[in-house]
């Protein structure tokens, strides 16, 4: 990490960029931290998710295709999301650091991210590990809302949406249900996270990479601790 003479760290950017991965089980907070944390850093939130559902509302093959594995609660091909991953990396924007939300997925992409950071010469300075407890991830899900046009998520209880005049695109929100949080689809998103994305932890845990942040308080809380883990100011 580059230093400046007195020993203390330049500003984060474009000669000290972070890099960030956020693991975690669907619904427990990665988008919410996220947004925040990736504006306060100056760093683009990269979320796979998130590029495959653009990918889908714009009707692009990719989008197309990832849209019957989405739907399901199923991963999409591994080859697929890392050339997803890839074409980010190389805007220009990502030069100056990124935080990955929702990859890798499993042991395969582990290793891909791991690949793809050796040759771009690239490290990572921090995986975030959200933990929290089944039940309160199926409230989450079950009441989460998103915004068409400017992507904020809500939850009907827990954060609600705004009432009126309040989107960052202007005018209204317009709010929906995300088709992959369907009651039959979050369970399934739930057992493939436990099959495919848990040994992940063990692996970014060897590499002595992980920080650990309850996920299961509030909104806030959970952010104050995530600020305080990354050594950033309350
Ligand atoms: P993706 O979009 O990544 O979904 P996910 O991992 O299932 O995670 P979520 O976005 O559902 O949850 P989150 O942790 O971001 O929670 P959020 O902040 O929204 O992936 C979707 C699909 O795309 C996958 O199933 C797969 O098909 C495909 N895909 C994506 N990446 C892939 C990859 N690498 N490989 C293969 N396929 C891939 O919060 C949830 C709700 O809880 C919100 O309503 C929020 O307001 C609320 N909330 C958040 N924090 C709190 C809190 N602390 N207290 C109370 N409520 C809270
Ligand atoms: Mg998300």
């Amino acid at each position: 990490m580059l230093l400046v003479r007195d020993g203390r760290e330049p500003p984060r950017g474009i000669d000290n960029p972070m890099r960030l991965v956020f693991l975690g089980p669907p619904g427990v907070g990665k988008g919410t931290q996220a947004e925040g944390l990736a504006l306060q850093l100056e760093i683009p939130h990269i979320s796979t998710g998130a590029i495959l559902r653009d990918a889908l509302g714009r009707g692009t093959t990719t989008g197309l295709e990832a849209k019957k594995f989405m739907d399901a609660g199923d991963l999409v091909p591994d080859a697929v999301v890392l050339k997803l991953v890839e074409d980010r990396f190389a805007e220009q924007d990502a030069a100056s650091g990124w935080l990955l939300d929702g990859y890798p997925r499993n042991l395969e992409q582990g290793a891909a991210l791991d690949d793809l950071l050796s040759t771009l010469q690239l490290t990572l300075d921090h995986v975030v590990f959200f933990e929290c407890d089944s039940a309160e991830l199926v409230r989450r899900l079950g009441g989460r809302r998103v915004c068409r046009k400017c992507g904020n998520t809500f939850h009907i209880e827990f954060a609600p949406p705004p009432l009126q005049g309040t989107c960052s695109q202007g005018g209204e929100c317009e709010i929906y249900q995300r088709s992959d949080d369907s009651e039959d689809a979050i369970l399934k998103r739930l057992d493939v996270y436990q099959r495919e994305t848990g040994p992940l932890v063990e692996h970014f845990r060897s590499q002595a990479r992980l920080i650990v942040v309850d996920g299961g308080q509030s909104i806030d809380q959970v952010g104050v601790d995530l600020q305080g883990a990354l050594g950033l100011p309350k």
